[in-house]
């Protein structure tokens, strides 16, 4: 089948392009936060509204393409035939409610299970990153250049403290090496963010043991277009319909720290 890729790409820049100015308009106004899973699982009615937004523009345009939000106001979508789109439409939402920045909206879209169309928008700096496989990725009009290789000793990765803390999920001293041996951890508390950063070398690595389709559907797409590894931590390729683990990296340094790091891990 052929896909209208360019028609695709040009709605959903258009879209999310208005989602932001909506959700910037916002902050002068009084959010509505509510917990999901947990008090700190927060969601707010932007959250609920932008994702609602763009399954109706999407529903309007193209009525055959399915949908998976975070929200749950998509599709039940069990496989990735046809045109999937993966929305998150805020990620980073404890961020949006307390710093009102350091949020994104996220958008992956499938083409029977090849990831092809990404987009990441940074809503207050009005940074959309973009790209469509092959293409290149660009950060509003301007290419993001290939990613080069970074030593151990001078690489930067993104890691939440939640992991090197006792946690339900990992044995906490398992990733304790590679804190010590890199120049410097950072989190950002957006996952998509913390992939566009890798995309475009802000940072070498990002590690986490957990995430949502919608954290990581563009963000892969982007890494591997610009030369970049993204797997789960066992080196694999990820199941994009499931919860995954995640490392991301800039190519030889992915290699290295799976060889060296994570090769004995559970995860
Ligand atoms: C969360 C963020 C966060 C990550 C969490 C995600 P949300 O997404 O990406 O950085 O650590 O695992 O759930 O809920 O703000 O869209
Ligand atoms: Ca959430
Ligand atoms: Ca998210
Ligand atoms: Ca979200």
């Amino acid at each position: 089948m052929e896909w209208n890729l360019k028609e695709i790409d040009t709605y959903a820049k258009k879209w999310i392009r208005e989602a932001g100015d909506h959700i910037r308009a916002s902050f002068s106004k009084t959010l509505n936060v509510t917990s999901k899973s947990n008090p700190n699982d927060l969601v707010t009615d932007l959250d609920k509204a932008t994702e609602q937004f763009f399954i109706k523009k999407i529903k309007e345009t193209y009525p055959d393409h399915k949908i998976i939000g975070e929200e749950g106001y998509g599709d039940n979508v069990t496989d990735l035939t046809g045109t999937v789109w993966i929305i998150d439409p805020i990620d980073g939402t404890m961020n949006f409610v307390h710093q009102q920045r350091n949020f994104a909206i996220s958008i992956g879209i499938y083409f029977d299970g090849e990831g092809l169309i990404g987009l990441i928008y940074d809503v207050v700096h009005d940074e959309l990153y973009h790209c469509i496989k092959g293409n290149g990725v660009y950060l509003n009009e301007k290419p993001i250049p290939k990613l080069t290789e970074a030593k151990i000793s001078e690489a930067i990765i993104a890691l939440n403290a939640t992991w090197v803390a006792p946690n339900k999920r990992i044995d906490h001293q398992l990733l304790l090496p590679l804190v010590k041996d890199v120049r410097g951890t950072r989190s950002y508390g957006s996952a998509a963010m913390e992939m566009v950063y890798v995309a475009t070398g802000r940072i070498d690595a990002y590690i986490t043991p957990r995430l949502a389709p919608w954290d990581i559907a563009a963000g892969i797409i982007m890494i591997k277009e610009l030369g970049g590894k993204a797997t789960n931590l066992r080196g694999e390729e990820v199941d994009i319909l499931k919860q995954n683990s995640l490392f991301a990296a800039k190519p030889g340094l992915h290699g290295y720290i799976l060889r060296n790091y994570l090769k004995d891990g559970k995860w």
